[in-house]
C-alpha cells in the first residue's frame, strides 16, 4: 500500500461528527436522571458502535483509563475498521458527564485524531495546569510567568482593557488562587462547574467572548483541547500537576517531567489533527440535543488543522432506538 494512504488525506472530521453526534444523543437520553454512570455509558457504547464501522486504524492515547477499569475505549485499545489512516485516539464521551446527569447546561461529546505515535500520553497523571488562548494572543503567554503578567500580555495582544477581559476557570478548591489573582487584575470571570474543553476552545473561536483559559484542570482534556487549538491557531501550555508524593514518584518512573511546559506541539506533534463535538446539553459554544419524535436534532463544531476549516452543522437524524442501539 502506498505510504500515502497511510495518512489521513481527506477530512476525516466530517466521519467523526457522525461518532460524536450518535454519543450526543445517546448520553441526552439520561439528561437529569442523576445517573453520571448512565451517561457515560450511554455515549461510550455509542461512541465505539459508530466508530467501528469509521474508516480508520486508530489506537485509543486519551481514552476512558486502563483496561481494568474501563471495559471500552480504553489506552490502547484498537479502534475504528482497520482501515487506514492510521491515527491516534482521544475521546471524551461526554465531558460533563456530571452536568448532563444533574440537567445542565455545556456538556459535549468530543472526539479527536492525529496521525500514530502523534498523541501526549500523561499516563496516570490526571491533572495539568493550564492556560490556553486564541490566535491574537498566541505567542504571548507563558505558564510560568505570574497571573497578572499573562492577563497584561493578553489584554496588549488583543488591544483590550485589562477590566474586559474574560478568563475561564474550572470551579475547583484548586484553582482559588487563580481565581482570587484573576479578580485582584481586574479582570472578568466565567466560572465553570465542568467542561474545560469547550473553555479552552471558546478562548479561540472569534465571538465566544472568552479570552483565556487558566487553572487546573484534566490532562486528556488538555491533549484534546490542543488538537482543537491547533486547527483555531490558537496556544495552549500546561504542566503536569501531581496530586501527592506517590505522584510525584510515578512521573520520575515513567520519565515523565514535571517542569516540562508542554506547548501545543507537545500536547499533540501534528500538522493534521482533525476534532469533533457535539452538544450534549446546551452550553456557550454548542445547543444540545433535541428530541422532536422520530426527529432529533444535533449541532456539532468540526475541525482540521491543516487547512483551518471549522465547521458548525445543524443536523437532523432520523433516528429509531431499538434496545439501546442507535439505528440511523
Ligand atoms: P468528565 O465529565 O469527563 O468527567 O470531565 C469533566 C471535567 O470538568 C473536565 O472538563 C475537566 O478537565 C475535569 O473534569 C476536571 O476534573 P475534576 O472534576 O476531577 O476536577
Amino acid at each position: 500500500m502506498p505510504v500515502a494512504s497511510y495518512l489521513p488525506e481527506k477530512n476525516i472530521a466530517l466521519e467523526l461528527v457522525r461518532v460524536t453526534e450518535a454519543a450526543a444523543i445517546s448520553a441526552a437520553r439520561e439528561q437529569g436522571r442523576g445517573d453520571k454512570h448512565a451517561v457515560d455509558q450511554a455515549a461510550v457504547d455509542a461512541m465505539r458502535q459508530v466508530l467501528s464501522r469509521t474508516d480508520l486504524d486508530g489506537v485509543v492515547v486519551i481514552g476512558e483509563g486502563e483496561k481494568d477499569e474501563a471495559p471500552m475505549l480504553y489506552n490502547g485499545e484498537r479502534v475504528g475498521n482497520g482501515e487506514p489512516p492510521l491515527v491516534d485516539v482521544a475521546v471524551d464521551p461526554v465531558d460533563g458527564t456530571r452536568l448532563t446527569a444533574e440537567g445542565r447546561g455545556g456538556a459535549l461529546a468530543v472526539i479527536a485524531v492525529a496521525e500514530r505515535g502523534s498523541m501526549y500520553a500523561p499516563g496516570s497523571l490526571v491533572y495539568m495546569d493550564k492556560i490556553a488562548v486564541g490566535e491574537e494572543a498566541a505567542g504571548h503567554i507563558d505558564i510560568t510567568a505570574p497571573v497578572a503578567h499573562n492577563l497584561a500580555a493578553v489584554a496588549r495582544a488583543k488591544e483590550k482593557d485589562i477590566g474586559e477581559l474574560t478568563v475561564v476557570i474550572l470551579d475547583r478548591p484548586r484553582n482559588a488562587d487563580y481565581i482570587r489573582q484573576v479578580r485582584e487584575a481586574g479582570c472578568r470571570i466565567s466560572l465553570i462547574g465542568d467542561g474545560d474543553i469547550q473553555g479552552g476552545i471558546t478562548t479561540a473561536i472569534p465571538g465566544m467572548g472568552i479570552d483565556i483559559l487558566l487553572g487546573i484542570g484534566g490532562s486528556p482534556e488538555a491533549v484534546t483541547t490542543a488538537c482543537a487549538i491547533a486547527a483555531l491557531h490558537g496556544e495552549i501550555q500546561c504542566k503536569l500537576w501531581p496530586r501527592n508524593d506517590a505522584e510525584k514518584q510515578y512521573a520520575i518512573d515513567n520519565g515523565l517531567d514535571l517542569d516540562q511546559v508542554l506547548s501545543t506541539r507537545d500536547l499533540v506533534d501534528s500538522d493534521n489533527t482533525f476534532f469533533a463535538a457535539t452538544g450534549v446539553t446546551t452550553g456557550s459554544m454548542l445547543r444540545g440535543v433535541r428530541f422532536g419524535g422520530v426527529h432529533t436534532s444535533t449541532h456539532s463544531v468540526i475541525m482540521r488543522s491543516k487547512s483551518g476549516t471549522i465547521r458548525f452543522i445543524e443536523a437532523d437524524h432520523r433516528v429509531e432506538w431499538v434496545e439501546g442501539e442507535i439505528k440511523p
